[in-house]
């Protein structure tokens, strides 16, 4: 008889969730993604009451995360999604670039189910491993009915690919969905919901994503990140110009404003064809209102997710 119990595909890509350490007693010493998806999700008795399928898709500290991982996690996120009996997805990854891959899958996905990405703070040897209950939690989170888009759940919140970001070294609680709030959050295995799930907004069609996507890492667009700050100048602007990038992507001062030297090089580059966009180096709010820049501003987009957003509207 053919088995109708919706199916969770757990797809592993590395990070602390699966690292490790000599001692259970070091939080800080130790190796990123050293065990597989599958030891991860064997470790954690209740999740034996669900419909499992896990694959490795990388394995790698996220701070190494590149262009080739990215797709081949795309295509088989698009994959599963078209599978009828796959109720959602799990995808366990490191927290350091953790927010740039989910909104990466936000913007590439048609994701009408729940793509749910979960990490851990502390390494699976701790003695405060918090990845088996992220993970218990994602997969409750990729059950919910009627929930979809690309979601985040750490310390029992959910985040979403938009507005989640890291803001602490250390604590467990790592993440924030800053003044937008969390999406719901998972308590004992029940999700409460808090407000609307994401919208799904794909940069391309479901059927283009393979096409789109370069296979060759070098063959993405080149798109950079460049600073304001005191004492700045166009150096960095002006060498990156010199180098051929597609795009900058400034990191600015409160409301999306330039240091002068700054402002001037972004601009003669945007005339040149360099494609820019001004991001928010502030931790919280978007940059507001009408500005006389005639660079464009990445409103409530981090400087990382404008980096992205800049790559895919240049495939
Ligand atoms: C990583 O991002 O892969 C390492 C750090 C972490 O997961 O917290």
């Amino acid at each position: 008889m053919q088995n109708k119990t919706p199916v969770v595909v757990v797809l592993g890509t590395g990070g602390t969730i699966a690292g490790t350490a000599r001692s259970a007693s070091d939080n800080v010493g130790y190796t990123a993604a050293q065990l597989g998806v599958a030891d991860l999700v064997a470790a954690v008795p209740a999740l034996s009451a669900f419909n499992l399928e896990v694959e490795q898709v990388a394995q790698l500290d996220s701070k190494d995360m590149g262009f080739g991982v990215w797709r081949d996690l795309a295509l088989r996120c698009a994959h599963h999604l078209a599978r009828a009996e796959v109720a959602g997805i799990v995808i366990t990854h490191g927290t350091d670039t953790l927010e740039e891959t989910a909104y990466f899958l936000h913007r590439v996905l048609h994701a009408n189910k729940p793509v749910v990405l979960t990490a851990a703070m502390r390494p699976a040897t701790s003695t405060q491993a918090d990845g088996p209950q992220n993970l218990l939690d994602s997969v409750a989170l990729a059950l919910t009915q009627g929930a979809h888009g690309v979601m985040v759940v750490m310390a029992g919140t959910v985040h979403g690919a938009v507005e989640v970001r890291k803001v602490h070294t250390y604590q467990l609680d790592a993440l924030t969905s800053g003044d937008s709030g969390a999406l719901a959050r998972v308590e004992e295995g029940a999700v409460r919901q808090l407000r609307a799930w994401p919208p799904t907004e794909p940069v391309f069609a479901a059927d283009k994503l393979a096409s789109t996507l370069p296979t060759q890492e070098s063959a993405w667009p080149q798109v950079h990140i460049v600073s304001s700050h005191a004492g700045a100048t166009a150096l960095p602007v002006k060498a990156l110009v010199a180098a051929g990038v597609h795009g900058l992507v400034v990191s600015a001062t409160g409301n999306g404003t330039l240091h002068h030297a700054v402002e001037a090089a972004l601009i003669e580059a945007q005339a040149a064809g360099v494609k820019v966009l001004r991001a928010t180096r502030c931790n919280d709010g978007c940059i507001v209102g009408i500005s006389d820049s005639p660079l464009p501003a990445a409103r409530a987009l981090n400087v990382v997710k404008a980096r992205i957003e800049s790559m895919l509207q240049a495939l």
